[in-house]
């Protein structure tokens, strides 16, 4: 592997590529990711979102060199054998979008809040979203999808114990 070379873990696949830029960059442009958008370059808005061994990352304001031996998840990455996330199919049963270019950053932050304990309040929904932007203002359906993923997790929790 070359020195300036990096190697990580993305959607559940060992990769390796140069560490330049940030890893927006890597994501997009070296792997063609279309999950992770590209809004207000500054760690911000959200938009670009990723989760970074589990946790919520800034893609466009974390180093491509900073994913060395992490694993990487993107929007690409959450649908399993069995279909969508739940927090996928809540988005689209209760139609938490408009235009849709915050809705990568609503569905990672979600998942990263729910996988860690889905017996979350509606109050603690909206904190955990409180740094993801929407302008569109689907807010109130954001927060009915994430209410019901959590619910939807919890059932399914129960059903597996
Ligand atoms: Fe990364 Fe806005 S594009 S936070």
């Amino acid at each position: 592997m070359p020195r300036d070379a990096l190697s990580f873990t993305l959607n559940g696949q060992t990769v390796i590529c140069e560490a330049n830029g940030s890893a927006l960059d890597v994501l997009r442009d070296r792997y063609g990711l279309c999950g992770p958008k590209y809004g207000c370059g500054m760690g911000q808005c959200g938009a670009c979102t990723v989760l970074v061994d589990g946790q919520v990352a800034r893609a466009c304001v974390l180093r491509a060199a900073r994913l060395q031996a992490r694993s990487v998840v993107t929007l690409e990455g959450l649908a399993g054998a069995d279909g969508l996330h739940p927090v996928q199919a809540a988005f689209v049963e209760k139609q938490g979008a408009q235009c849709g270019y915050c809705l990568n950053g609503m569905v990672m932050t979600a998942v990263a809040l729910l996988e860690r304990d889905p017996d979350v309040s509606r109050g603690e929904i909206r904190q955990a979203l409180r740094d993801n932007l929407c302008r569109c203002g689907t807010h109130q359906e954001i927060l009915d999808a994430v209410e019901h993923a959590a619910r939807q997790m919890r059932l399914k929790a129960e059903n597996v114990a």
